[in-house]
């Protein structure tokens, strides 16, 4: 899909985002990217195909023949610890869940009400840091980071859409990227659970599908905030798993699953270091908040008192609810969109079975390849047989936040 781009309007406004309805030139096909990766998948998008635009422009791009990756279980992981694999079917998953959000977002790349108009580095004391090395101007260019990118799909539709932005993406492990890239983007490898050490300041710092990745989201949270300049924002986006299914089906192999699959984040140490809103409401700081339980699964650090213990204000939530499956087409006034957006999200909530869960379950809770493999068979046959009657959504969030100005 290509966007319309005028670097000096905002990227987005700051309401609230409402589900989009079904407009006349609504083109839900356009927004499917290729090569679904199951039977399940292809029978989905039947007959529906796409193109991803992109213009080629520079080839700054990482090596991957110079990373040794591991392949473990018919699977490309990019270490011996992270969980996610990241071979191609793993890469197409994410680069239909990167158009979904957009579905969902209706079209924006960022919720952040951020305007390219900086202000002159001679007349404003906005400005902390000095314009960057690559740029003559002296008009400091418009920093954006994007944490724990992948395929960088939003990386780099942002640097696309904002060339005169210089657009950093960060990653343990370099994906599939395209074979060129826009020149304004910068692939770098890094590690985000240590240090950061940009040397210049960020207007945005965007982190999406990074739930069960971090251990300690204060940590991150931290690390943005000194990484911000004042007023600039940081981004945080995430979907709830299978869990409103599993809900609707106690005993189901989906419910096991979920159950299953929590337990071994939990193992792994994930949602356990999270401020609890006392914690917060009583410190007194960026610094502040003690460690305490984790509510709310795999949008518990989306929680606005966890942002705001790391210094952040204006913390603005947006949930969306996104349909698994193909049961809008059943709905009174059938929307397309919503259609697309269920089977899209059938799509990756399939695709993604295996992939979130072979390494947690053999590793965190010694089950063997088979047992984990036959699970997710069965709890794909299960969400196969039961979506259109269930009628389940599942929860999409966004939070923007702020730094202070100073
Ligand atoms: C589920 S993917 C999300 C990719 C991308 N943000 C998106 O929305 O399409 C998670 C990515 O985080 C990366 N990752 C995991 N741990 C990381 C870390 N400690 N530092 C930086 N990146 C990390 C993985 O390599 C993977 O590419």
């Amino acid at each position: 899909m290509t966007m319309s781009s005028d670097p000096e309007q905002p990227l987005a406004s700051d309401g609230p985002l409402t589900t989009p309805g079904a407009t006349e030139d609504d083109d839900s096909e356009d927004l499917l990217s290729p090569s679904p990766a199951s039977s399940d998948t292809a029978s989905i998008l039947s007959q529906e195909s796409a193109v991803s635009e992109r213009a080629p422009s520079s080839t700054k791009s990482l090596e991957a023949s110079t990373i040794e990756y591991i392949f473990e279980n018919d699977r490309q992981y990019c270490n011996e610890t992270y969980h996610m694999p990241n071979d191609e079917a793993e890469q197409t998953r994410l680069n239909i869940l990167h158009q979904l959000y957009l579905l969902v977002q209706d079209g924006k790349f960022t919720l952040a009400p951020l305007t390219l108009t900086r202000p002159q580095a001679t007349s404003s004391s906005r400005l902390s840091y000095p314009s960057t090395a690559s740029s003559s101007s002296r008009i400091p260019r418009l920093r954006i980071l994007d944490i724990g990118t992948g395929p960088a799909d939003w990386a780099i539709a942002m640097a696309e859409q904002y060339p005169a932005a210089e657009v950093v993406a960060t990653d343990i492990s370099p994906a599939l990227h395209p074979e060129s890239i826009p020149s304004n983007l910068f692939l770098e490898i890094d590690d985000a659970t240590l240090e950061w050490t940009f040397a210049e300041q960020f207007d945005l710092i965007h982190i999406r599908n990074m739930a069960d990745s971090f251990p300690d989201w204060p940590f991150i949270f931290r690390e943005a905030y000194k990484h911000l300049r004042p007023g600039g924002y940081i981004e945080v986006c995430d979907h709830a798993g299978l869990e409103s299914l599993a809900a609707l089906l106690p005993n189901s192999y989906i419910s096991i699953y979920t159950a299953a699959t929590q337990s071994a984040a939990e193992c792994a140490g994930m949602y356990s270091n999270l401020p609890t809103e006392k914690s917060v409401a009583g410190s007194a700081g960026p610094a502040g908040g003690s460690r305490g339980p984790a509510k709310g699964g795999t949008l518990a650090h989306l929680h606005p008192h966890v942002l705001e213990a790391a210094g952040f204000k204006n913390v603005h939530v947006t949930k969306l609810h996104v349909p698994l499956g193909t049961w809008p087409k059943d709905e009174q006034r059938p929307d397309p969109r919503r259609l697309a957006m269920g089977k899209m999200w059938l799509i990756v909530v399939l695709e993604g079975l295996e992939a979130s869960s072979l390494r947690r379950l053999t590793r965190e809770l010694a089950w063997t390849v088979d047992a984990v493999r036959d699970l997710c068979e069965k709890t794909r046959e299960e969400i196969m047989a039961c979506h259109e009657t269930k009628r389940c959504e599942t929860e999409f969030r966004a939070v923007v936040a702020q730094k202070p100005e100073l």
